[in-house]
């Protein structure tokens, strides 16, 4: 269920699932995030090929909103993680869908729709770097730190930081809904 509702000219809220968010960043302001990133990566990675791998199912948007500011030689491939709070220890995680493509010596770019914890990405990483890549780098378009326990897992190239607080919109969902909305969205304080 996704009802739009807007309640004074700036304020825009939706209700998903009987829960109520207001609208955090503008599709505007979500695009000023992507083009700063991929600008600094453009910077950072002159010269050579990396092999973006998109996390899916939420950084699909941001993935494709990314790679088209990208002026490198690059390539992207597709993976899908599932992480498990009882391994928290070793980091293992699931890829419910493996990597195709080889990344032995290759320059890593993972593209994360958002870092909470880490536990995801630290995993990963992990098997990235056991699997012979060269480098290894996250972007995640969104950051929480205030929640962040696994400190390898910090990205390097983030579009906005937020706080402990959970959002939908731009490929995040709740409860697999929200996805497709263009901009961002915080849950409302009085839900
Ligand atoms: P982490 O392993 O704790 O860093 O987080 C893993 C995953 O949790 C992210 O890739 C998201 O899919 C999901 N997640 C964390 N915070 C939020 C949120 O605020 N909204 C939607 N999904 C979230
Ligand atoms: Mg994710």
């Amino acid at each position: 269920m996704l009802h739009k509702l807007e309640y004074f000219t700036h304020m825009k809220s939706i209700t998903v699932n009987n829960l109520i968010f207001d609208e955090y960043l503008s599709k505007e302001e979500i695009a000023a995030h992507v083009a700063d990133v991929a600008e600094r990566i453009n910077t950072d990675y002159e010269g050579r090929e990396p092999l973006f791998i998109c996390v899916l199912n939420g950084a699909f948007m941001y993935a494709s909103d990314l790679l088209k500011h990208i002026t490198l030689p690059a390539e992207i491939t597709f993976v899908r993680l599932k992480s498990y709070e009882g391994t928290a220890t070793t980091g293992k995680v699931n890829m419910l869908i493996p990597l195709q493509t080889s990344i032995v010596d290759r320059d890593i770019i993972i593209i994360e729709d958002i870092v909470d914890t880490g536990l995801t990405m630290h995993g990963f990483i992990q098997h990235l770097k056991e699997g012979g890549a060269r480098s290894v780098e996250i972007t995640s378009f969104l950051f929480k730190p205030d929640s962040l326990q696994f400190a390898d897992a910090t990205p390097k190239y983030i579009g906005k930081s937020i706080p402990t607080k959970f959002v939908l919109g731009y490929g995040l969902d709740y409860d697999e809904k929200g996805r497709n909305l263009d901009s961002l969205y915080i849950l409302h304080p009085n839900n």
